[in-house]
């Protein structure tokens, strides 16, 4: 049975070790990805910054954590609705996936932006990461704008 829960500083260095398993699948879809040497401390602080600021969710089976999720709140003047959500990153270990666990994050992150007057929600999605645009359309989001790259 898995438990969705709100994280806490004793979890983060198994959200780091998963974040890096992301980070890694993301490397193996293109080389835009590629890790800087100072990346995984960067993440570090920013995951310790999302604990008291934003979102970290953990999804646990069995006391083990399998699957975790970061999100925001901030403010965009530009549009309306300015109070903007985005959910940073999302991951389910592999032998887990398929059994609803990201769905589970999802919703009570989107549960979160509700109760804190977020009226919509962001997401960055790879082009190459299939899986995962599925996974998103899914949740109901639609695409919005698509990232363009030059390597000079
Ligand atoms: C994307 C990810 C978080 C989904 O987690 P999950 O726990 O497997 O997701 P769910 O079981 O809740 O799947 C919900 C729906 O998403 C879609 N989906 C999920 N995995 C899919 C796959 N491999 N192929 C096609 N559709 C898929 C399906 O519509 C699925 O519903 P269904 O099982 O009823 O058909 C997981 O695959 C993952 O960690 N991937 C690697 C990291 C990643 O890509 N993160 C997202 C970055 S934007």
């Amino acid at each position: 049975m898995v438990r969705i829960r709100r994280a806490t500083a004793e979890d983060l260095d198994t959200i780091i070790n998963l974040w890096l398993a992301l980070a890694s699948y993301h490397e193996k879809l293109d080389s835009a990805y590629k890790l800087s040497s100072r990346a995984t401390s960067f993440y570090r602080t920013l995951a310790s910054d999302l604990l008291m600021r934003g979102l970290v969710l953990v999804a646990e089976e069995d006391r083990r954590i399998v699957g975790f999720l970061t999100a925001e709140i901030f403010y965009n003047p530009t549009f309306v609705p300015s109070l903007q959500g985005r959910i940073l990153d999302i991951y389910v270990e592999e032998n887990y996936r398929r059994r609803g666990i990201g769905s589970q994050l999802v919703k009570e992150a989107l549960k979160w932006f509700q109760a804190n007057g977020v009226q919509c929600v962001l997401v960055n999605v790879a082009e190459q990461n299939k899986v995962a645009l599925n996974f998103w359309s899914k949740m109901r989001f639609r695409v919005l704008s698509r990232k363009m790259i030059l390597n000079l």
